[in-house]
């Protein structure tokens, strides 16, 4: 029976459920894995990820449809990511049927977690894992933890479709040639000073510049960003430090597909930015977010669609992408696996 819980009021929070996954490596092999009600970890003082950050995270939802399934979005498409992020962290790869496997057998046990259709709320996947035993010399730990716990969501910003304010930050995110392409937590660790410093100034997040050149738009602290032009192309950022969102591929497959708009992936110069019609954060917490405002350094971007709604591509986008998430609107192959 779902839980008695508030599903309209909730935020982007952590809420405690019933179960999660876990599976630990030693002695170069992963053990079966299991389902437990702990949600508490044990381990050493020295462990990797306490003193040299050795972890790793994805993000993924469960949805409950239209016709009272529950399903999740590409998961394949997040094993695939955590194992290349593992590859470059030096940690021991979860085997990605398995991952995929663990999202699952966890969602189906926190069944009644899963918020109801036309709720606007989801059930938030946290697949991780981490170097667990000591290492005092700076290496790779040997053993690792992999572990998936869930979370019921409300949206990612106050507010939900309501337009939010980005500042261009004086801190970057990530270096050339650095961490910025894999979903390592010691990014969200480099990120923390920069976000609460632009929440005190009353921004919504940071609009990242490739810290190179400080030219040009990357993404924000945990989205992907897109801009929609004033003859309604769809672009997106193309660079090699920022993180490959399955959402924001998923949207320029939309744009092209189902709303037959352009679409290009390219380096987009800040100076450009003032000329868009629209722009809007996308991942699987923010959905697609649209923002209203951009400033760099007092200087300020209205774009055109304002500060009350959404633009009307970004709408259209974010319907069709929830569409195929929620049930209403067929999917591309392979896009939604069922999970009850
Ligand atoms: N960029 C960053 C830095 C993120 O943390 C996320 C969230 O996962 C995204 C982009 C969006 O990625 P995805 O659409 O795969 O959730
Ligand atoms: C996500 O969208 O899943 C993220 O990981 C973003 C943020 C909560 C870190």
């Amino acid at each position: 029976m779902a839980k008695n819980i508030d599903w309209a009021n909730l935020g982007f929070g952590y809420m405690k459920t019933d179960y999660r996954y876990v599976s630990n490596f030693k002695d170069g092999k992963w053990d079966e894995g299991t389902i437990t009600t702990d949600e508490n970890i044990i381990m050493n003082e020295c462990a990797c990820v306490l003193q040299y950050a050795q972890t790793c995270f994805e993000g993924m939802k469960a949805y409950r449809t239209v016709d009272g399934k529950v399903v999740t979005f590409r998961p394949d498409m997040n094993a695939k990511r955590m194992a290349d992020t593992c590859k470059y962290l030096e940690m021991a790869v979860f085997p990605e049927d398995r991952f995929v496997e663990a999202v699952v057998e966890t969602v189906r046990k926190n069944i009644d977690y899963v918020p109801p259709y036309g709720s606007g709320a989801s059930l938030y996947i946290r697949p991780y894992m981490f170097g667990s035993n000591p290492v005092m010399g700076v290496k790779p730990a040997s053993e690792f933890q992999f572990r998936v716990f869930t979370s019921p969501v409300g949206p990612y910003f106050k507010g939900g479709a309501k337009p939010i304010t980005l500042r261009v930050p004086d801190f970057d995110r990530a270096a050339p040639h650095g961490t910025g392409h894999i979903k390592a937590g010691l990014n969200y660790a480099m990120s923390l000073h920069a976000i609460v410093d632009a929440h005190n100034q009353g921004y919504n997040e940071n609009m990242y510049l490739d810290s190179a050149t400080r030219t040009k738009v990357e993404e924000t602290g945990g989205a992907n960003i897109i801009f929609v032009t004033k003859d309604n192309t769809v672009v997106t950022p193309k660079s090699s430090t920022i993180l490959p969102s399955i959402t924001r591929r998923s949207l320029m497959y939309v744009a092209e597909h189902y709303l037959g708009l352009k679409v290009e992936e390219r380096e987009i110069p800040f100076s450009e930015v003032k000329d868009f019609a629209e722009c809007a954060l996308c991942g699987t917490a923010a959905v697609l977010s649209p923002v209203g405002k951009v400033v760099d350094h007092g200087n300020e971007i209205l774009f055109p669609s304002g500060m009350e709604k959404m633009g009307e591509v970004t709408k259209k986008l974010y319907d069709t992408l929830t569409g195929i998430q929620m049930g209403r609107i067929e999917a591309p192959e392979g896009w939604i696996v069922q999970i009850a």
